[in-house]
């Protein structure tokens, strides 16, 4: 059965911060982005938040933050064993309904690099770049996803 996507909790706090801890896109250098990073109470009350869950885990979520006037997609992960299945494109399709209930256009997206292509596939365009600033070392692609 698919993974259920519903509303995230602030009982999903600690589960959200294992799963981005856990990602294997962010070893090494990239590590630095989510040092000491956890999603908080707030940020779940606060942002657009949800989770895909199965059997009571959850493989993936995406936060959007800055509703309804700058809206920026903060956080999308699938948890490794989950990706190449589709979830991410759900969880993106998922977003964009949300968004466009809310009267949303676009949605900017600040990628980590190994995603860009990922983002290009689902739609989104290249806009800029977004310079290292900070514990950020590197480059990260400015990109704009079209609601529809
Ligand atoms: C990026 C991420 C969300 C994609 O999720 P996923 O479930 O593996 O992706 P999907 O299976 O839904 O892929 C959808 C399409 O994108 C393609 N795709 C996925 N990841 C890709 C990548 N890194 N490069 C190129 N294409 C990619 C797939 O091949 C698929 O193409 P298709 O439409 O031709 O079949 C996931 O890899 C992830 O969580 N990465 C780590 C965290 C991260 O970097 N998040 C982004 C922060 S900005």
């Amino acid at each position: 059965m698919d993974p259920t996507i519903r509303s995230a909790t602030r009982e999903d706090c600690a589960q959200l911060t294992e799963l981005m801890h856990a990602s294997s896109a962010y070893r090494g250098d990239y590590a630095a982005i989510l040092h000491g990073y956890a999603v908080t109470p707030a940020q779940v009350e606060a942002d657009l938040v949800f989770v895909a869950e199965q059997d009571g885990r959850i493989l993936g979520f995406y936060s959007l933050r800055g509703v309804p006037a700058a809206p920026e997609l903060d956080l999308l992960f699938v948890r490794d064993e989950a990706q190449g299945r589709r979830l991410g494109a759900r969880l993106l399709d998922h977003l964009r309904g949300q968004a466009r209930a809310l009267g949303i256009a676009r949605i900017a997206i600040v990628a980590h690099p190994p995603a860009e292509a990922f983002y290009l596939r689902m739609g989104a365009e290249r806009v800029g770049t977004r310079p290292p600033t900070g514990r950020v070392s590197w480059s990260r692609p400015l990109l704009s996803l079209p609601v529809g």
